[in-house]
């Protein structure tokens, strides 16, 4: 039996470099996992809940500040009806049963993406866990449903437009404060789980200088010690954000 991932020891081992403040997700292979198995993909998507709230769990105790989860894309919607209808049904189920464990842990729920695009029912499932969590203090739980990041662009660029906002005032930070992840600081970490090197429409803006930490491993077998992995990946990492070496190190020191 393979020994027991002590959870405990490897928050100590990571609290000794600076975690990330902002991990975000591309929970990706669900649909593999479920095929590897001869089961349909939707046993997948089931498997796959368990490893978000392990990681969501994970996360709150380590004290990564935001976690933002990649459920549903703006793409997703093409998928087969039985298949979105079942992952929506999924999503409005797992809210139901989490919500009360999610406030006592003082989870704060938020979403990006067109929201409004969801099935009613689900649609009040999700308003009601963002407004029951509300003033909690503890990880904020960003939602990406029905989310595309250029869409998400563009509807900030119309905002722009809208609001006759002058040319020269429109910088990086406002543009920011256009975009559904407003007062989000940028993801550190984009974890995208079953080996796929690509973005898929993920935060474009905000992920300009993210580390990316690329697992084969499919989205249900990612639990606390694969997140765990992640994030000591990441603290190898020298982030210097177009500067040289030599400059990080000084800046370190100070
Ligand atoms: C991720 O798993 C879940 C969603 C995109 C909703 P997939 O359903 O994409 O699984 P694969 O990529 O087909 O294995
Ligand atoms: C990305 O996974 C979207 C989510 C994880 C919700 P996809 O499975 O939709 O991405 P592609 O199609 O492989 O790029
Ligand atoms: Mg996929």
């Amino acid at each position: 039996m393979p020994a027991l991932f002590d959870f405990e020891s490897a928050r100590k081992e990571l609290s000794k470099k600076p975690l990330p403040r902002h991990i975000a997700v591309i929970m990706d292979g669900n649909g593999r996992w479920a095929k590897e198995r001869g089961l349909p993909r939707v046993a997948g998507h089931h498997e796959g809940v368990k490893s978000v709230k392990a990681i969501v769990e994970g996360c709150g105790e380590l004290g990564v500040e935001v976690l933002t989860l990649y459920a549903f894309s703006h793409e997703n919607w093409n998928r087969p009806t039985w298949e979105v209808s079942a992952l929506m049904k999924l999503l409005m189920r797992t809210i139901h049963n989490e919500i009360n464990n999610l406030d006592a842990n003082g989870v704060r729920v938020r979403t990006i993406g067109q929201i409004d695009r969801l099935p009613p029912a689900t649609l009040k499932q999700v308003k009601h866990a963002i407004e029951v969590t509300r003033r909690n203090t503890g990880l904020v739980l960003c939602l990406a449903l029905s989310y595309g990041g250029r869409i998400e662009i563009l509807e900030a660029a119309r905002r722009a437009l809208h609001e006759k906002m002058t040319p020269n005032r429109l910088d990086e930070a406002t543009f920011s404060s256009l975009l559904d992840t407003a007062g989000l600081p940028d993801p550190d970490l984009v974890i995208r789980t079953s080996g796929e090197h690509r973005i898929s429409n993920f935060l474009l803006w905000q992920i300009a200088y993210s580390e990316i930490y690329v697992t084969p491993t499919y989205w249900p077998d990612f639990r606390k010690k694969e997140l765990v992995d992640a994030i000591l990946d990441y603290q190898t990492r020298e982030r210097r954000f177009g500067l040289v070496s030599e400059q990080v190190k000084k800046k370190k020191s100070k």
